[in-house]
């Protein structure tokens, strides 16, 4: 083991992993985009995780089931029909959990597909039609009844973004430590979409442990630079706390400048580049989270806004988000 990657993963020994996905990540080259850019173009294979549909939810979802399992959870419970939902319900399958889904809206006007795939994993689905805001209130409620017949509940944060769904992008980073130590390929860039911001908690966290020099960037999915870089900053600290390190806040870079029509909607650039990916790569992206972050990454390298060096491409998944 390499002595970066030593490092994180020692900070990272006392928090089981429920043991879902393949690791370490696949990382390569992407010569043809790279020929085209002008730029030399890496990308991080995370739709490629091997389990669940992939993903940074996967990801996330080692951790959160291994110690949902640690603390004898019996159930686990979470909200929204997101790529998180279907990665936790092939999650909770996997690890003998039960779990129940909070939705909005009612059975009729959900995705049809949508539900068959969440009833093949098992999923218990609750509706709720009073809007988003009433979510969190059915949720509670969900979960206490659960309690009331002895269940031992497990609450999932939307999104897996909590600290203990934050320390998967924190080994990420070992996994690119480890790769840049075995190749001599450093990454001075790194560029990956970021929304409930675990994985660019996880990210600037393992940054700091590792002292791997690079900026990391991300792409906003929907807020502006401030909302966004403070919602990664108060997860960064909550993950600080839990491995009892101190990670510097100007390291969390986010450029808002590829949301497009807005969350959830996609964007010429983001579907253009996307195209460009397929074309060029034979990769697919998504048009709400990837496709929006290889925007950024075209027009970085249109526009020579990165320096010298190598860029990783962080694909985070979402290749669901394409059919259902
Ligand atoms: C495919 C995909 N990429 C990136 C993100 C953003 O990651 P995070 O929520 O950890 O900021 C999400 C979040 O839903 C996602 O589904």
């Amino acid at each position: 083991m390499t002595r970066l990657t030593k490092s994180i993963s020692e900070h990272l020994a006392d928090h089981p992993l429920a043991g879902l996905i393949q690791v370490p990540a696949v990382i390569h080259g992407l010569p043809r985009l790279s020929s085209y850019l002008g730029h030399e173009i890496y990308v991080l294979r995370d739709d490629l995780t091997g389990f669940g549909l992939g993903g940074n939810k996967t990801r996330k979802l080692d951790f959160l089931f291994g110690d949902a399992l640690a603390r004898g959870a019996t159930t686990a419970a979470t909200i929204k029909a997101t790529s998180f939902s279907r990665n936790a319900a092939a999650a909770a399958s996997a690890c003998g959990l039960d779990l129940h889904v909070v939705l909005p809206g009612t059975e009729a006007s959900r995705n049809p597909l949508s539900q068959a795939v969440f009833a093949r994993w098992g999923t218990r689905l609750h509706y709720e039609d009073r809007g988003m805001e009433a979510l969190p209130d059915r949720l509670e409620s969900v979960v206490a009844s659960l309690r009331n017949q002895d269940e031992h509940v497990y609450v999932l944060h939307p999104g897996g973004s909590d600290s203990i769904g934050a320390l998967s992008y924190v080994r990420v980073l070992g996994e690119i430590c480890e790769f840049s130590e075995r190749t001599g390929v450093h990454f001075p860039y790194m560029v990956h979409s970021t929304s409930s911001a675990g994985t660019q908690a996880g990210l600037v966290v393992g940054q700091s442990i590792a002292g791997y020099e690079t900026r990391v960037i991300g792409i906003s999915a929907s807020r502006s630079v401030s909302d966004q870089r403070e919602q990664v900053r108060e997860l960064a600290v909550s993950t600080d706390r839990l491995l009892g390190t101190v990670t510097d806040p100007e390291k969390i870079i986010v450029d808002d400048g590829f949301v497009g029509p807005g969350y959830a909607e996609a964007s010429k650039e983001g579907e253009m580049a996307a195209q460009t990916f397929a074309k060029m790569e034979g990769i697919l992206l998504d048009p709400i989270y990837t496709g929006k972050a290889a925007a950024a990454l075209l027009e970085y390298c249109a526009n020579n806004k990165f320096g010298s060096g190598p860029v990783l491409f962080i694909h985070t998944g979402g290749n669901a988000g394409l059919y259902y």
